[in-house]
């Protein structure tokens, strides 16, 4: 079953006081379910154009529109930094969410339980973040992402600081889970083989003000592991998006 919100991004811009335009014209439609990855050159404008699909900040052109209400709580969006609260467990950050919203001591443990489960995670719940690696962290972080079970998944590079065994790891798990639970999904990254792997489709932006210049289908099987990665399919998407985002100039 598709949970996802799909939504539609017209000629969407945002303009700062001062003059730096970050995005201008950014125009695209997202189905419901779809996963799709943001790729783009260093400043052009991926985290501003995050930030306003996620509410935090408003466009100065444009439109956003979504298929249906996405709904309180619909929304989780994931930084590059982990955003943990180092004064309360993993459990206690992964249910956060929860307890803003007012669910019951009881339910939202039982909850969040569950999520640290799907990042493998179980053990770990009495832990304090500074007692996690890098990699652990980041999986709380999409655990307490993934508590609310979200309509819509930002993720903002959260996968980039990590070592590349943990980083493979953590797009099987993240694919894995999209499969199961289906939200949408916009992944920014500046790696293309992540986005060749975790995506059914990227999206490549120009320099800033960024729009999009090219959208690419990644016409890969469904079910995806660290073995596609040597595949010629794969080798041949992750050129074509070279070449994309050499020609425009990232
Ligand atoms: N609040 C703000 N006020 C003024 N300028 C801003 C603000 N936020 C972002 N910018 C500018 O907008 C441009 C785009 O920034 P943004 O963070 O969206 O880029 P990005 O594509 O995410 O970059 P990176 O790949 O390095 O993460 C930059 O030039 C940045 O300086
Ligand atoms: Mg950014």
């Amino acid at each position: 079953m598709v949970r996802g919100v799909g939504l539609s991004l017209r000629g969407l811009g945002r303009a700062f006081p001062g003059g730096v335009r970050a995005l201008e014209g950014v125009h695209f439609a997202v189905e419901p379910g779809e996963f799709v990855a943001l790729l783009g050159p260093s400043g052009c404008g991926k985290s501003t154009l995050l930030r306003l699909v996620a509410g935090l900040d408003r466009p100065t052109a444009g439109e956003l529109a979504w298929s249906e209400p996405p709904g309180d709580g619909a929304l989780a969006y994931v930084f590059q930094d982990p955003h943990l609260l180092p004064w309360r467990s993993v459990l206690r950050n992964v249910a956060l969410p929860l307890e803003l919203r007012g669910v019951a001591r009881r339910e939202r443990e039982a909850t969040a339980r569950a999520a640290l489960a799907e990042v493998d995670l179980a053990d770990w719940a009495g832990a304090y973040p500074t007692e996690l690696s890098g990699g652990m962290r980041m999986r709380a972080s999409l655990a307490r992402a993934l508590v609310t079970r979200p309509r819509l998944l930002l993720l903002d590079e959260p996968f980039a600081a990590l070592d590349e065994l943990t980083r493979l790891r953590l797009d099987e798990r993240l694919r894995a889970l999209w499969r199961e639970q289906r939200p949408t999904v916009l992944f920014v990254t500046h790696s293309i083989s992540e986005a060749v792997f975790l995506a059914e489709r990227a999206l490549v932006l120009s320099p800033r003000p960024a729009r999009v210049v090219a959208d690419v289908a990644v016409d890969l099987p469904p079910e995806r592991d660290r073995r596609i990665r040597v595949t010629p399919a794969f080798g041949e998407h992750a050129a074509r998006l070279f070449d994309l985002l050499e020609e425009h100039g990232a």
